[in-house]
């Protein structure tokens, strides 16, 4: 991380995990234990229906809520989802775009990841874009390709101020849940690629500017470490961002 040139996110994606009760005892507990005066910013990404009670909660505290995903239309006929003037309307100023989950169960592609993020940065939330290669990708030596064709199809079309307004999260697949995770070496090298690709979409300025993350099994063990590197600003945490204790923990390697 490098705090002096980019913000450094923590986001917890809690999927689809949490009810109503549960949800607002673990935020509860999240308050109490994220530090009051860290560095970072603390966003906890919760399931839709559990939002505008998730806001409630953490009101006054330094925890932003976010958003798992949201739809490119402004509204109309599109069954069960959401739309950004929706997560507005409770002052929700980020969203998860395109998890591999996304991508893998429900058929999100490269251009609605596109068009999704497109709508965010219109009505000013901010996207967390996730890309990420599988193990069949890595083994066969073609991560950089895989990347670089996500980052420029999910970015298609932005200008550089709409990218300095993106977060990006590397997330290979083959860590996410798995307990498996990239060493920060493997993790920094990407997460540098990346800014490269952002450098020759736009310019290098707006590259330097862009907060992009690791997620993929990012732990209270191994996050003092993968945050050490130069350019990984931040996590997106899947089962750790479940447990208060451990939470805790990783955002207090920012400093
Ligand atoms: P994990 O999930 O931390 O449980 O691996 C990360 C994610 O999917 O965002």
């Amino acid at each position: 991380m490098n705090l002096e040139k980019r913000k450094v996110v923590i986001a917890g994606n809690w999927k689809m995990n949490k009810n109503l009760e549960e949800t607002k005892s673990l935020l509860d507990e999240m308050v109490n234990a994220v530090p009051s005066d860290t560095k970072a910013t603390v966003l906890l990404c919760v399931p839709a229906i559990n939002i505008a009670a998730a806001v409630e909660c953490v009101k006054g505290s330094n925890i932003n809520i976010g958003a798992q995903n949201v739809h490119f239309e402004k509204s109309g006929a599109f069954t069960g989802e959401i739309s950004t003037d929706m997560l507005k309307s409770y002052d929700v100023k980020y969203s998860i775009i395109g998890h591999s989950e996304r991508r893998q169960y429900f058929g999100e592609t490269d251009e609605t990841v596109n068009k999704r993020a497109k709508a965010c940065l219109d009505a000013d939330i901010c996207p967390i874009i996730c890309v990420g290669e599988n193990l069949e990708e890595r083994e066969s030596d073609i991560t950089a390709n895989v990347i670089k064709n996500q980052i420029e199809k999910d970015l298609a079309g932005f200008t550089a101020e709409e990218i300095s307004r993106t977060i990006i999260a590397y997330e290979p697949i083959w860590a996410i849940g798995t307990g498996k995770t990239a060493t920060a070496r493997q993790a920094q090298e990407v997460c540098r690629f990346i800014r490269d690709t952002i450098a020759g979409l736009c310019n290098r300025e707006t590259a330097e500017s862009v907060t992009i993350q690791y997620g993929g099994s990012m732990n209270a063990k191994n996050a003092a470490e993968l945050l050490s590197m130069p350019d990984i600003d931040g996590g997106l945490i899947g089962g750790a961002s479940l447990k208060s204790a451990d939470f805790r923990t990783i955002v207090s390697c920012v400093k």
